[in-house]
Protein backbone atom coordinates (compact mmCIF):
# COMPACT_ATOMS: atom_id res chain seq x y z
CA UNK A 1 0.00 0.00 0.00
CA UNK A 2 1.20 3.35 -1.10
CA UNK A 3 2.33 5.34 2.09
CA UNK A 4 0.12 8.38 2.53
CA UNK A 5 1.43 11.15 3.88
CA UNK A 6 0.47 14.78 4.34
CA UNK A 7 1.78 17.33 1.96
CA UNK A 8 2.87 19.62 5.00
CA UNK A 9 4.90 17.12 5.58
CA UNK A 10 6.60 16.82 2.46
CA UNK A 11 8.52 20.67 3.53
CA UNK A 12 8.07 20.87 7.39
CA UNK A 13 10.48 18.35 9.58
CA UNK A 14 7.43 16.92 11.91
CA UNK A 15 8.06 15.03 15.16
CA UNK A 16 7.22 11.43 14.94
CA UNK A 17 3.81 11.30 16.15
CA UNK A 18 3.05 14.59 14.95
CA UNK A 19 -1.13 14.97 15.13
CA UNK A 20 -1.07 16.60 11.47
CA UNK A 21 -2.23 19.80 10.23
CA UNK A 22 -3.25 22.24 11.52
CA UNK A 23 -1.73 21.46 14.66
CA UNK A 24 2.10 23.01 15.20
CA UNK A 25 5.25 19.94 13.85
CA UNK A 26 6.09 19.19 17.28
CA UNK A 27 2.36 18.53 18.20
CA UNK A 28 1.94 15.12 19.92
CA UNK A 29 -0.36 13.18 22.28
CA UNK A 30 1.82 11.42 25.34
CA UNK A 31 0.85 7.61 26.30
CA UNK A 32 -1.79 8.73 28.48
CA UNK A 33 -3.50 11.20 25.88
CA UNK A 34 -2.24 14.70 26.91
CA UNK A 35 -1.04 16.68 24.35
CA UNK A 36 2.86 17.53 24.66
CA UNK A 37 4.60 20.33 22.14
CA UNK A 38 8.18 19.60 21.53
CA UNK A 39 7.86 16.62 24.10
CA UNK A 40 6.12 19.27 26.95
CA UNK A 41 3.08 18.48 28.16
CA UNK A 42 0.44 20.74 27.85
CA UNK A 43 -0.92 20.68 31.45
CA UNK A 44 2.11 20.81 32.81
CA UNK A 45 2.61 24.22 30.45
CA UNK A 46 -0.72 25.27 32.12
CA UNK A 47 0.79 24.66 35.54
CA UNK A 48 4.17 26.66 34.76
CA UNK A 49 2.17 29.75 32.73
CA UNK A 50 -1.12 29.77 33.52
CA UNK A 51 -3.94 29.59 31.02
CA UNK A 52 -5.29 31.38 28.31
CA UNK A 53 -1.99 31.21 26.59
CA UNK A 54 -0.40 31.63 22.81
CA UNK A 55 2.18 28.74 23.00
CA UNK A 56 4.96 29.12 20.14
CA UNK A 57 6.33 25.74 18.45
CA UNK A 58 9.58 27.21 18.14
CA UNK A 59 11.55 24.45 16.02
CA UNK A 60 8.46 24.70 13.36
CA UNK A 61 8.39 28.78 13.65
CA UNK A 62 11.88 28.48 12.51
CA UNK A 63 11.42 25.59 10.08
CA UNK A 64 8.71 26.95 8.19
CA UNK A 65 10.92 30.35 7.90
CA UNK A 66 13.59 27.90 6.27
CA UNK A 67 11.34 25.84 3.85
CA UNK A 68 10.08 29.79 2.70
CA UNK A 69 13.84 30.91 2.76
CA UNK A 70 15.24 27.75 0.58
CA UNK A 71 11.74 27.56 -1.92
CA UNK A 72 11.82 31.08 -2.77
CA UNK A 73 15.96 31.38 -2.93
CA UNK A 74 15.99 28.65 -5.30
CA UNK A 75 13.15 29.01 -7.49
CA UNK A 76 14.29 32.64 -8.25
CA UNK A 77 17.64 31.37 -8.70
CA UNK A 78 16.33 29.54 -11.23
CA UNK A 79 15.82 32.76 -13.08
CA UNK A 80 18.91 34.42 -12.34
CA UNK A 81 17.71 36.47 -9.67
CA UNK A 82 17.96 36.98 -5.73
CA UNK A 83 14.97 37.25 -3.70
CA UNK A 84 14.39 39.35 -0.24
CA UNK A 85 12.30 37.87 2.07
CA UNK A 86 10.42 40.19 4.98
CA UNK A 87 8.87 38.84 8.07
CA UNK A 88 5.24 40.25 8.28
CA UNK A 89 5.62 41.54 11.55
CA UNK A 90 1.45 42.46 11.79
CA UNK A 91 1.33 38.87 12.02
CA UNK A 92 2.74 38.21 15.69
CA UNK A 93 5.87 39.97 16.55
CA UNK A 94 8.28 40.64 19.46
CA UNK A 95 12.10 41.11 20.03
CA UNK A 96 12.61 36.97 19.94
CA UNK A 97 10.31 36.39 17.14
CA UNK A 98 11.95 39.51 15.53
CA UNK A 99 15.75 37.95 16.05
CA UNK A 100 14.56 34.09 14.97
CA UNK A 101 13.40 35.69 11.54
CA UNK A 102 16.42 37.71 11.07
CA UNK A 103 18.86 34.18 11.91
CA UNK A 104 16.74 32.50 9.13
CA UNK A 105 17.45 35.60 6.76
CA UNK A 106 14.25 37.58 6.83
CA UNK A 107 14.33 41.51 7.48
CA UNK A 108 11.27 43.13 9.23
CA UNK A 109 8.26 43.99 7.67
CA UNK A 110 6.31 46.88 9.97
CA UNK A 111 3.43 49.06 9.89
CA UNK A 112 3.59 51.11 12.30
CA UNK A 113 6.25 52.95 14.94
CA UNK A 114 5.60 50.42 18.04
CA UNK A 115 6.22 47.20 15.18
CA UNK A 116 9.86 49.69 13.71
CA UNK A 117 10.93 50.13 17.30
CA UNK A 118 10.38 46.21 17.96
CA UNK A 119 12.20 45.03 15.02
CA UNK A 120 15.28 47.80 15.91
CA UNK A 121 15.27 46.81 19.59
CA UNK A 122 15.90 43.11 18.66
CA UNK A 123 19.22 44.65 16.80
CA UNK A 124 17.21 44.07 13.10
CA UNK A 125 19.42 46.49 11.02
CA UNK A 126 17.51 49.64 9.43
CA UNK A 127 18.17 48.78 6.20
CA UNK A 128 16.37 45.62 6.22
CA UNK A 129 13.16 46.63 7.53
CA UNK A 130 10.25 47.42 5.63
CA UNK A 131 7.78 50.68 6.72
CA UNK A 132 4.09 50.01 5.25
CA UNK A 133 0.71 51.71 6.05
CA UNK A 134 -1.63 53.59 4.25
CA UNK A 135 -1.19 56.95 7.15
CA UNK A 136 1.92 56.70 7.82
CA UNK A 137 2.17 59.96 9.85
CA UNK A 138 5.48 62.20 9.50
CA UNK A 139 6.99 61.16 13.46
CA UNK A 140 6.43 57.21 11.76
CA UNK A 141 8.83 59.27 8.67
CA UNK A 142 11.24 60.66 10.58
CA UNK A 143 11.67 57.75 12.74
CA UNK A 144 12.47 55.48 9.72
CA UNK A 145 14.40 57.83 7.43
CA UNK A 146 16.73 58.38 10.66
CA UNK A 147 16.75 54.63 11.37
CA UNK A 148 18.25 54.14 7.61
CA UNK A 149 14.76 51.86 6.42
CA UNK A 150 15.51 50.28 3.49
CA UNK A 151 11.97 50.10 2.13
CA UNK A 152 9.79 52.16 2.81
CA UNK A 153 6.41 51.71 1.09
CA UNK A 154 4.58 54.75 -0.29
CA UNK A 155 1.08 54.48 -0.57
CA UNK A 156 -0.51 57.67 -1.75
CA UNK A 157 0.44 60.69 -4.02
CA UNK A 158 0.40 62.51 -0.77
CA UNK A 159 2.56 60.34 1.07
CA UNK A 160 5.12 60.81 -1.47
CA UNK A 161 5.47 64.24 -0.97
CA UNK A 162 5.62 63.89 3.11
CA UNK A 163 8.03 61.44 2.75
CA UNK A 164 10.47 63.43 0.20
CA UNK A 165 9.74 66.36 2.56
CA UNK A 166 10.81 64.13 5.79
CA UNK A 167 13.84 62.51 3.60
CA UNK A 168 15.11 66.51 2.08
CA UNK A 169 15.06 67.29 6.07
CA UNK A 170 17.24 64.64 7.04
CA UNK A 171 19.50 64.77 4.39
CA UNK A 172 18.59 61.61 2.67
CA UNK A 173 17.88 59.46 0.13
CA UNK A 174 14.92 57.35 0.95
CA UNK A 175 14.80 54.10 -1.11
CA UNK A 176 10.86 53.71 -1.77
CA UNK A 177 8.78 51.07 -3.24
CA UNK A 178 5.27 52.58 -5.10
CA UNK A 179 2.59 50.16 -3.52
CA UNK A 180 -0.19 49.20 -6.68
CA UNK A 181 -3.54 47.49 -6.83
CA UNK A 182 -3.36 44.92 -9.37
CA UNK A 183 -6.89 44.27 -9.49
CA UNK A 184 -6.46 40.90 -8.54
CA UNK A 185 -8.61 39.45 -5.82
CA UNK A 186 -7.61 37.19 -3.53
CA UNK A 187 -7.71 35.85 -0.36
CA UNK A 188 -10.16 34.61 2.54
CA UNK A 189 -12.76 37.06 3.14
CA UNK A 190 -13.71 40.76 1.71
CA UNK A 191 -11.43 42.52 4.31
CA UNK A 192 -8.21 40.59 4.24
CA UNK A 193 -8.39 41.18 -0.06
CA UNK A 194 -6.09 43.91 -0.35
CA UNK A 195 -5.44 44.68 -4.75
CA UNK A 196 -9.11 45.34 -5.80
CA UNK A 197 -9.76 48.95 -6.36
CA UNK A 198 -12.49 49.57 -4.09
CA UNK A 199 -10.74 49.85 -0.75
CA UNK A 200 -7.73 51.99 1.20
CA UNK A 201 -4.65 50.78 0.19
CA UNK A 202 -2.13 51.73 -2.87
CA UNK A 203 -2.60 52.94 -6.26
CA UNK A 204 -4.07 51.35 -9.53
CA UNK A 205 -2.65 50.07 -12.33
CA UNK A 206 -5.47 50.76 -13.88
CA UNK A 207 -6.32 54.27 -15.03
CA UNK A 208 -9.52 56.02 -13.73
CA UNK A 209 -11.94 56.27 -16.11
CA UNK A 210 -11.66 59.44 -18.03
CA UNK A 211 -8.08 59.68 -16.97
CA UNK A 212 -5.33 58.22 -19.55
CA UNK A 213 -2.62 57.81 -16.97
CA UNK A 214 -2.77 55.16 -14.06
CA UNK A 215 -2.42 56.60 -10.27
CA UNK A 216 0.10 53.88 -10.17
CA UNK A 217 2.46 55.77 -12.94
CA UNK A 218 1.13 58.91 -11.80
CA UNK A 219 2.93 58.04 -8.37
CA UNK A 220 5.74 56.66 -10.07
CA UNK A 221 6.75 59.73 -12.13
CA UNK A 222 6.09 61.86 -8.98
CA UNK A 223 8.71 59.88 -6.96
CA UNK A 224 11.09 60.12 -9.94
CA UNK A 225 10.85 63.79 -9.46
CA UNK A 226 11.96 64.11 -6.11
CA UNK A 227 15.62 64.22 -5.29
CA UNK A 228 15.65 62.96 -1.79
CA UNK A 229 13.76 59.73 -3.14
CA UNK A 230 15.35 56.85 -4.80
CA UNK A 231 12.58 54.75 -6.29
CA UNK A 232 13.43 51.05 -5.36
CA UNK A 233 10.63 49.69 -6.79
CA UNK A 234 6.68 47.87 -7.18
CA UNK A 235 4.80 46.66 -4.09
CA UNK A 236 1.73 44.46 -4.54
CA UNK A 237 -0.58 42.68 -1.68
CA UNK A 238 -3.12 40.94 -3.21
CA UNK A 239 -4.66 39.62 0.19
CA UNK A 240 -4.26 37.02 2.86
CA UNK A 241 -5.05 33.24 3.70
CA UNK A 242 -4.60 32.47 -0.19
CA UNK A 243 -3.91 29.06 -0.96
CA UNK A 244 -3.69 28.91 -4.83
CA UNK A 245 -0.76 31.02 -6.47
CA UNK A 246 -2.64 31.92 -9.39
CA UNK A 247 -3.42 35.46 -7.99
CA UNK A 248 0.14 35.85 -7.19
CA UNK A 249 1.31 34.92 -10.82
CA UNK A 250 -1.92 37.49 -12.31
CA UNK A 251 -0.14 40.54 -9.77
CA UNK A 252 3.63 39.55 -10.63
CA UNK A 253 2.64 39.57 -14.27
CA UNK A 254 1.44 43.38 -13.65
CA UNK A 255 4.12 44.45 -11.90
CA UNK A 256 6.02 43.28 -14.57
CA UNK A 257 4.15 45.07 -17.27
CA UNK A 258 4.43 48.60 -15.06
CA UNK A 259 8.10 47.55 -14.57
CA UNK A 260 8.49 47.68 -18.30
CA UNK A 261 6.00 50.51 -19.18
CA UNK A 262 8.44 52.69 -16.64
CA UNK A 263 11.41 51.55 -18.44
CA UNK A 264 9.95 52.25 -21.50
CA UNK A 265 8.83 56.24 -20.69
CA UNK A 266 11.75 57.01 -18.46
CA UNK A 267 14.54 54.28 -18.93
CA UNK A 268 14.01 53.91 -14.96
CA UNK A 269 14.90 49.86 -14.16
CA UNK A 270 12.74 49.29 -11.27
CA UNK A 271 15.45 46.86 -9.24
CA UNK A 272 13.10 45.14 -6.99
CA UNK A 273 9.40 43.87 -6.99
CA UNK A 274 7.81 43.17 -3.85
CA UNK A 275 4.48 40.77 -4.28
CA UNK A 276 3.75 41.18 -0.35
CA UNK A 277 2.27 38.24 1.97
CA UNK A 278 -0.50 36.08 1.99
CA UNK A 279 0.36 32.49 2.03
CA UNK A 280 -2.34 30.56 3.04
CA UNK A 281 -2.02 27.54 5.94
CA UNK A 282 -4.33 24.86 6.89
CA UNK A 283 -6.58 25.96 10.21
CA UNK A 284 -9.13 23.04 10.07
CA UNK A 285 -7.98 19.19 9.67
CA UNK A 286 -8.39 17.99 6.05
CA UNK A 287 -6.66 21.84 4.92
CA UNK A 288 -3.35 21.71 3.75
CA UNK A 289 -1.08 25.27 3.97
CA UNK A 290 0.42 25.91 0.66
CA UNK A 291 3.17 24.25 -0.13
CA UNK A 292 5.96 27.00 -0.22
CA UNK A 293 8.03 25.37 -3.31
CA UNK A 294 5.13 25.02 -5.54
CA UNK A 295 4.40 28.53 -4.98
CA UNK A 296 7.66 30.28 -5.54
CA UNK A 297 8.54 28.11 -8.47
CA UNK A 298 4.68 29.23 -9.58
CA UNK A 299 5.75 32.47 -9.23
CA UNK A 300 8.90 32.99 -10.14
CA UNK A 301 7.88 30.77 -13.76
CA UNK A 302 5.30 33.83 -14.07
CA UNK A 303 7.60 36.48 -13.38
CA UNK A 304 11.04 34.95 -15.57
CA UNK A 305 8.33 34.54 -18.89
CA UNK A 306 6.71 38.29 -18.33
CA UNK A 307 10.41 39.91 -17.93
CA UNK A 308 11.61 37.65 -21.01
CA UNK A 309 8.28 38.43 -23.09
CA UNK A 310 8.62 42.63 -22.60
CA UNK A 311 12.28 42.53 -22.81
CA UNK A 312 13.32 43.87 -19.37
CA UNK A 313 15.98 42.17 -17.07
CA UNK A 314 14.38 40.68 -13.72
CA UNK A 315 14.57 42.69 -10.75
CA UNK A 316 14.89 41.18 -7.46
CA UNK A 317 11.96 39.88 -6.05
CA UNK A 318 10.51 40.25 -2.20
CA UNK A 319 8.11 38.78 -0.26
CA UNK A 320 6.38 39.50 2.78
CA UNK A 321 5.11 36.05 4.81
CA UNK A 322 3.60 36.07 7.92
CA UNK A 323 1.06 33.79 8.46
CA UNK A 324 3.00 31.52 6.71
CA UNK A 325 5.54 31.25 9.13
CA UNK A 326 4.12 32.00 12.93
CA UNK A 327 0.38 30.66 12.15
CA UNK A 328 0.57 27.22 12.27
CA UNK A 329 3.08 27.20 14.66
CA UNK A 330 0.82 28.80 17.37
CA UNK A 331 -1.42 27.16 19.63
CA UNK A 332 -3.74 29.18 22.40
CA UNK A 333 -4.27 26.73 25.74
CA UNK A 334 -7.36 27.67 27.52
CA UNK A 335 -9.00 26.15 30.51
CA UNK A 336 -12.50 24.96 30.64
CA UNK A 337 -15.20 27.19 33.06
CA UNK A 338 -18.49 27.39 32.62
CA UNK A 339 -20.95 24.59 30.71
CA UNK A 340 -23.77 25.07 29.91
CA UNK A 341 -26.43 22.48 27.63
CA UNK A 342 -28.94 24.48 25.60
CA UNK A 343 -31.51 22.92 23.27
CA UNK A 344 -31.52 24.31 19.66
CA UNK A 345 -34.93 24.67 17.44
CA UNK A 346 -33.67 23.55 13.37
CA UNK A 347 -35.09 24.90 10.36
CA UNK A 348 -36.91 21.57 9.59
CA UNK A 349 -38.36 21.81 13.64
CA UNK A 350 -36.32 19.14 15.26
CA UNK A 351 -34.63 20.20 18.57
CA UNK A 352 -31.23 19.26 19.72
CA UNK A 353 -28.69 19.63 22.26
CA UNK A 354 -25.98 22.19 21.68
CA UNK A 355 -23.29 22.46 24.62
CA UNK A 356 -21.57 25.83 25.42
CA UNK A 357 -18.03 25.29 26.56
CA UNK A 358 -16.68 28.54 27.94
CA UNK A 359 -13.02 29.26 28.64
CA UNK A 360 -11.10 31.65 29.83
CA UNK A 361 -9.86 33.90 27.07
CA UNK A 362 -11.96 34.58 23.90
CA UNK A 363 -12.74 37.67 21.49
CA UNK A 364 -9.90 39.76 23.49
CA UNK A 365 -7.08 37.07 22.49
CA UNK A 366 -8.84 36.22 18.99
CA UNK A 367 -10.99 38.23 17.24
CA UNK A 368 -10.35 36.42 13.60
CA UNK A 369 -13.47 34.42 14.37
CA UNK A 370 -15.89 37.82 15.03
CA UNK A 371 -13.81 40.05 12.31
CA UNK A 372 -13.91 37.55 9.29
CA UNK A 373 -15.86 34.83 11.09
CA UNK A 374 -12.61 32.51 10.94
CA UNK A 375 -12.62 28.83 11.47
CA UNK A 376 -10.72 27.08 14.15
CA UNK A 377 -9.58 23.35 15.37
CA UNK A 378 -10.01 22.52 18.80
CA UNK A 379 -9.16 19.58 21.10
CA UNK A 380 -9.00 18.73 24.37
CA UNK A 381 -5.12 18.86 25.94
CA UNK A 382 -5.21 17.37 29.09
CA UNK A 383 -6.59 13.91 28.24
CA UNK A 384 -8.18 11.75 25.48
CA UNK A 385 -11.68 10.94 26.12
CA UNK A 386 -14.01 7.40 24.63
CA UNK A 387 -17.13 9.88 26.02
CA UNK A 388 -19.10 10.00 22.72
CA UNK A 389 -19.00 13.21 21.02
CA UNK A 390 -21.33 16.21 21.05
CA UNK A 391 -22.24 18.85 19.49
CA UNK A 392 -20.61 22.05 21.01
CA UNK A 393 -19.97 25.82 21.18
CA UNK A 394 -16.77 27.17 22.05
CA UNK A 395 -17.48 30.45 23.38
CA UNK A 396 -15.72 33.34 25.80
CA UNK A 397 -15.88 34.95 28.97
CA UNK A 398 -16.46 38.43 27.08
CA UNK A 399 -19.87 40.20 27.63
CA UNK A 400 -20.51 39.61 23.88
CA UNK A 401 -23.08 37.01 22.39
CA UNK A 402 -21.00 36.53 19.45
CA UNK A 403 -17.82 36.27 21.26
CA UNK A 404 -17.63 32.62 19.95
CA UNK A 405 -14.43 31.20 19.16
CA UNK A 406 -15.60 27.69 17.24
CA UNK A 407 -19.29 27.99 16.31
CA UNK A 408 -19.41 24.31 16.00
CA UNK A 409 -17.28 21.80 16.87
CA UNK A 410 -17.50 17.72 18.65
CA UNK A 411 -15.96 17.53 21.83
CA UNK A 412 -16.27 14.52 24.12
CA UNK A 413 -19.42 14.51 25.94
CA UNK A 414 -17.92 14.23 29.43
CA UNK A 415 -16.18 18.07 29.17
CA UNK A 416 -15.77 19.16 32.11
CA UNK A 417 -14.38 22.52 34.09
CA UNK A 418 -10.79 22.45 34.32
CA UNK A 419 -10.17 20.42 31.38
CA UNK A 420 -7.41 22.03 29.29
CA UNK A 421 -8.31 22.84 25.11
CA UNK A 422 -6.43 23.85 22.66
CA UNK A 423 -6.72 25.87 19.69
CA UNK A 424 -5.01 25.03 16.75
CA UNK A 425 -3.10 27.63 14.23
CA UNK A 426 -3.69 30.91 16.32
CA UNK A 427 -0.42 31.98 16.33
CA UNK A 428 -0.85 34.24 13.39
CA UNK A 429 -3.03 38.00 14.32
CA UNK A 430 -3.86 36.50 17.59
CA UNK A 431 -1.85 38.46 19.93
CA UNK A 432 -1.03 40.88 17.39
CA UNK A 433 -4.83 41.96 17.31
CA UNK A 434 -5.84 41.04 20.77
CA UNK A 435 -7.35 43.61 23.04
CA UNK A 436 -8.30 44.27 26.34
CA UNK A 437 -11.90 43.86 26.14
CA UNK A 438 -13.76 43.70 29.46
CA UNK A 439 -10.62 44.56 30.82
CA UNK A 440 -9.00 41.66 30.85
CA UNK A 441 -5.07 41.08 30.50
CA UNK A 442 -3.83 39.39 27.34
CA UNK A 443 -2.24 36.08 27.59
CA UNK A 444 1.42 35.77 27.60
CA UNK A 445 3.39 34.37 24.81
CA UNK A 446 5.14 31.33 25.51
CA UNK A 447 7.82 29.55 22.36
CA UNK A 448 8.11 25.54 23.81
CA UNK A 449 10.94 23.91 22.51
CA UNK A 450 12.29 20.12 23.85
CA UNK A 451 14.16 22.30 26.49
CA UNK A 452 11.06 23.33 27.96
CA UNK A 453 8.90 26.79 27.85
CA UNK A 454 10.10 30.28 27.46
CA UNK A 455 8.14 33.53 28.05
CA UNK A 456 8.63 35.48 25.05
CA UNK A 457 5.89 38.31 26.25
CA UNK A 458 4.49 38.13 29.75
CA UNK A 459 0.91 38.19 30.95
CA UNK A 460 -0.41 41.13 30.80
CA UNK A 461 -1.93 42.08 34.48
CA UNK A 462 -4.50 44.31 35.74
CA UNK A 463 -2.31 46.68 37.23
CA UNK A 464 -0.84 46.88 34.01
CA UNK A 465 -3.82 48.07 32.41
CA UNK A 466 -4.83 50.00 35.63
CA UNK A 467 -1.40 51.63 35.60
CA UNK A 468 -2.62 53.46 32.17
CA UNK A 469 -5.59 55.04 34.24
CA UNK A 470 -4.88 58.88 35.35
CA UNK A 471 -7.63 59.30 37.23
C1 LIG B 1 1.44 44.66 2.95
C2 LIG B 1 1.34 43.36 3.63
N1 LIG B 1 2.37 42.50 3.58
C3 LIG B 1 2.33 41.31 4.17
C4 LIG B 1 1.22 40.91 4.91
C5 LIG B 1 1.23 39.59 5.58
O1 LIG B 1 0.24 38.76 5.12
P1 LIG B 1 0.18 37.25 5.62
O2 LIG B 1 0.27 37.26 7.08
O3 LIG B 1 -1.13 36.78 5.13
O4 LIG B 1 1.33 36.54 4.98
C6 LIG B 1 0.11 41.77 4.99
C7 LIG B 1 -1.09 41.36 5.74
O5 LIG B 1 -2.07 42.00 5.86
C8 LIG B 1 0.18 43.03 4.35
O6 LIG B 1 -0.84 43.89 4.43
Amino acid sequence: MAETTSPAQNWRETAPGWLGEPWPANLTRADDGAMMLAGQRLDDLATEVGTPAYLVDENDFKGRARAYRDAFTQAFEAIGTKVALFYAGKANLNKTLARWAAQESFGIDTTSSGELTTALAAGVPGERIALHGNNKSREELEQAIAAGVGHIIVDSLPEIELVAEVAAAAGKSQPVLVRVTTGVHAGGHEYISTAHEDQKFGLSVNPAPGESESAAMTAVLKVLEQPSLELLGLHSHIGSQILDSAGFKAAAQALVKLAADIYRRRSVAIKELDLGGGFGIAYLPGQTSLDPRAAAYTIAGAVGDACHALGIPVPKIAFEPGRSLIGGAGITLYSVGTIKQVSVKAKDGTVFPRLYVSVDGGMSDNMRPMLYEAEYHAELANRVSDAPPVLARIVGKHCESGDILIRSIKLPGDIKRGDLIAVAATGAYGRSMASNYNMIPRPPVVAVNESGATVLVRRETVADILGLDQG
